[in-house]
């Protein structure tokens, strides 16, 4: 049984994810057009992230947010924000690749309580609360059990051109391309972080984040069994923007590949 915020949100979701359908239906024809689907996209982002603030705040008026189209819009409840982003993987939803999603999660007193990431094209639905473990179409997720790193698959995204720390996401990949079976780049740090959460990656790795990246994923990834920290410290991801998720077991195992990149 979800909580009645939880159910608020998933209702926010399945409306604005509608129009995201529509939209990505409408992408194939712009992808062969010259001047190709850049403000189109744009203009598809901003459409989700308004139905989300005004479904959100229809019901509970007062919320704070935090989304990736809008920044920052205050409350006048000093205790609840939610974090928004309407398309995580934009990339992916620029080119037709049916890998993106919906991410939305409720802070309460700077606490992630509850969360949903949402692929709206394989209808893939994440959800979890804080204490109430984690979902995925409403079957319970569990995080992978493997514990040994030559034994995993994971999740590596690789900065944007131009993007920060790209000598060292090159020598992390070198390190982990020793250690483990296979790496994928997803292109959207929310739904790598709900495969985690569901088992199908062992662990996930990225740099650079906002907290509307990652803010849902962190709590699925708990709330199936595993954990999340800063790869370089033990801080909190949501503070340094750079993520480490994976299980008890490999955790260790990953900061020691990780440290081993830092050193090259
Ligand atoms: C991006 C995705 C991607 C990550 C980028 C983010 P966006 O979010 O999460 O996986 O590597 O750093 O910016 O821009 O598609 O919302």
């Amino acid at each position: 049984m979800s909580s009645p915020v939880l159910t608020v949100m998933t209702a926010a979701v399945r409306k604005a994810a509608r129009t995201l359908q529509r939209d990505y239906g409408e992408l194939a024809n712009l992808q062969v057009s010259q001047k190709g689907p850049g403000d189109y996209v744009t203009a598809a982002d901003k459409r989700c992230d308004k139905i989300l603030r005004e479904e959100l705040a229809k019901v509970r008026p007062g919320y704070a947010f935090l989304t990736e189209e809008t920044g920052v819009v205050p409350g006048t409840d000093p205790d609840h924000r939610f974090i928004i982003d309407p398309i995580d993987g934009t990339m992916n939803f620029m080119h037709s690749v049916p890998f993106f999603a919906i991410t939305v999660a409720l802070e309460r007193k700077d606490e992630l309580v509850a969360a949903i990431t949402y692929n709206p094209i394989t209808d893939e639905m994440y959800t979890a609360e804080k204490g109430g473990g984690a979902f995925l179409n409403n079957k319970r997720l569990r995080v992978a059990q493997r514990r040994d790193i030559h034994e995993t698959l994971v999740s590596y995204e690789v900065p944007h051109r131009g993007g920060k720390d790209l000598p060292l996401s090159r020598a992390e990949i070198s390190v982990l391309q020793a250690r483990v079976v296979g790496i994928r780049g997803t292109g959207s740090a929310a739904l790598s972080l709900a495969y985690v959460a569901a088992g199908r990656f062992d662990a996930m790795v990225c740099r650079n984040l906002h907290k509307w990246d990652i803010a849902a994923g962190i709590l699925l990834v708990r709330e199936a069994g595993g954990f999340v920290s800063d790869p370089d410290s033990e801080r909190n991801p949501m503070e340094t923007g750079n993520i480490l998720a994976t299980n008890a077991d490999l955790m260790p195992q990953f900061k020691d590949a990780l440290s081993k990149a830092r050193e090259k």
